[in-house]
């Protein structure tokens, strides 16, 4: 893993992400990552605190350690710190005499979600949400694959028909119209269906989606919506987290109107034909990482990745520009 001084998409270096579902940190410290970085969670005095995940003494994880009294205590030697990262005791000696500290980080919780930034620069964690009427259930995944590829997966439509083939897509033109807009750290594509999608998927779920849209925001939150006559029927907000310059996490949230049938039957029966996309996504992101990993993130763009340019600028820091209105036909080859 390469340390943050390094990482690939210095647009992100000083925003929010989220690192771990609140409810997750309990009694013992958590190992999470960020930009390459070793961290380590630990509810100490009852607040949530971030250090780096080494004790200074000979470099161990203090996530592999464990809690007591209040102080987080290292699994090699026992050296034990405070909620604010300040060496409290040595064992073998009933003075501690030795000064140390760890390094910490700020950390708010938002949403249910446990917030850090490394650097200075964004002002607050942007959050889920807030549609009153809608229900929602959560997720979190692991992709093995680099930022840029793995939200650009998500905004992509173009990959539907093969990847997807049959599930979400099938045999035969359907065109969209796609319009694009930019705004301060982000960007929005709305997409105009002009014939409805025909894979299975939406045989059974889809009471005639007429647009998508599909918005980005630094560093890493995606918002899709299905829309029908300006309705939302369907939100989907995925948080990218950059675990490393190989690995990205996606804490994930699916909206869906308020209904007579209760939430989590109308979830679990969409769950198994969400898991399948997300397998093969996965699958696909996998083998493009294989691929940079040998030969460089060198991308060839064309006039159908509408999200790719946009989104390539501001992960690299660079004001993003709004594609050309196009009219995209996703069609499977066979
Ligand atoms: S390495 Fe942590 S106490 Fe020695
Ligand atoms: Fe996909």
């Amino acid at each position: 893993m390469k340390p943050v001084a390094d990482f690939p998409y210095s647009g992100v270096a000083g925003c929010w992400h989220p690192l771990l579902a609140s409810r997750d940190l309990t009694t013992k410290p958590v190992a999470v990552s960020l930009m390459g970085m070793p961290l380590v969670l630990a509810r100490l005095d009852g607040q949530p605190r971030l250090f780096s995940d080494r004790c200074p003494h000979r470099l161990i994880p203090l996530s592999q350690g464990f809690i007591a009294s209040d102080q987080l205590v290292c699994p090699y030697h026992g050296w034990a710190f405070d909620a604010a990262g300040q060496l409290q005791h040595t064992p073998g000696t009933a003075r501690c005499r030795t000064h140390a500290k760890l390094e910490a980080y700020p950390l708010v919780e938002r949403d249910g979600l446990l917030w850090t930034r490394l650097q200075d620069g964004q002002d607050s964690p942007l959050g889920y949400s807030d549609l009153p009427d809608y229900v929602y259930a959560s997720a979190y995944r692991r992709l093995p694959c680099n930022f840029f590829q793995s939200i650009e997966n998500f905004l992509d439509p173009c990959h539907t028909p093969y990847v997807h083939k049959g599930l979400l897509r099938n045999r035969g033109a359907q065109q969209m119209a796609t319009s694009q807009s930019v705004h301060d750290g982000g960007f929005r594509t709305e997409f105009t269906l002009t014939q409805q999608q025909n894979g299975w998927i939406n045989r059974l779920f889809d009471p005639g989606v007429d647009v998508n849209v599909g918005r980005f925001d630094l560093p890493g939150r995606v918002e899709l919506d299905y829309l029908k006559q300006g309705k939302i029927l369907l939100r989907v907000v995925l948080f990218f987290v950059p675990r490393s310059d190989r690995e990205t996490g996606m804490f994930a949230r699916l909206y869906a109107p308020k209904s007579w049938l209760p939430a989590s039957l109308r979830f679990a029966l969409f769950k198994p034909f969400a898991e399948t996309l997300f397998r093969q996504d996965r699958a696909m992101l996998m083998q493009q990482q294989q691929a940079v990993d040998t030969f460089g993130e060198h991308y060839r763009f064309a006039e159908t990745d509408i999200v790719a340019r946009p989104l390539w600028a501001l992960l690299h820091g660079q004001p993003a520009k709004a594609g050309a209105d196009i009219t995209l036909d996703v069609e499977a080859g066979q």
